[in-house]
């Protein structure tokens, strides 16, 4: 199905789209802190931000791929994204995000994870959800833990571009 909007007490999730691209990029896809522990590299310019972007609009159709950006509802700002894409290798869809370092620690990714997680359960009827993080980056894992993620095993991670691995820790949520 077409990826909808969805809606927390504090974030409203909405399809990313190409006029997105200046906001996204000065706030969170040009910041190397942001970037250290997740499969893509920082982004060089507005333009990396775009050719990302044009992706997702066409990818908004897709069954295989549900993307959102994610909007503070009492400043307005985008300050992040996220969503799960077919992870083929585990037969299962695999959930990630990432926000702009100003709205870290307050909660704001575990309340978009869970709603991204109740999207999936709920709406499109996965009986498993799938995630993984870098050993080095164990708040991510609390934000999986706190969705109801469960650890499954250590391994790693390539990056997209191929020049980094980290080693990483997955974690599994299943419906009973
Ligand atoms: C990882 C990230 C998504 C966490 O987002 P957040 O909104 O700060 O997380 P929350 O506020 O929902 O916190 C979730 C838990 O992690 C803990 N936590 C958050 N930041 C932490 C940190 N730097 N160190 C240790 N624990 C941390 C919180 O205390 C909370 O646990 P608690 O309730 O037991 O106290 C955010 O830091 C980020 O976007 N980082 C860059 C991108 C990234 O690494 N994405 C994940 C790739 S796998």
């Amino acid at each position: 199905m077409k990826t909808p909007t969805l809606e927390t007490q504090r974030i409203i999730l909405r399809p990313p789209t190409v006029s997105d691209a200046e906001a996204i990029f000065k706030n969170w896809t040009s910041d190397d802190d942001v970037t250290r522990y997740v499969t893509w590299s920082t982004h060089q310019s507005v333009e990396d931000t775009r050719k990302w972007l044009m992706l997702e609009e066409i990818r908004v159709e897709s069954d295989k791929s549900y993307q959102w950006v994610f909007v503070h509802k009492e400043t307005g700002e985008i300050f992040g994204s996220g969503g799960f894409a077919m992870n083929e290798e585990r037969g299962m869809y695999e959930l990630g995000y990432v926000l702009m370092k100003k709205y870290w620690r307050q909660g704001l990714a575990t309340e978009a994870a869970k709603v991204m997680a109740d999207f999936a359960v709920g709406t499109l009827g996965t009986k498993a959800l799938f995630a993984r993080h870098a050993v080095e980056n164990p708040a991510s894992g609390r934000v999986m833990e706190k969705v109801g993620f469960v650890y499954h095993c250590d391994g790693t991670c390539k990056s997209l571009d191929g020049l980094r691995v980290l080693d990483s820790k997955e974690y599994i949520l299943t419906v009973p």
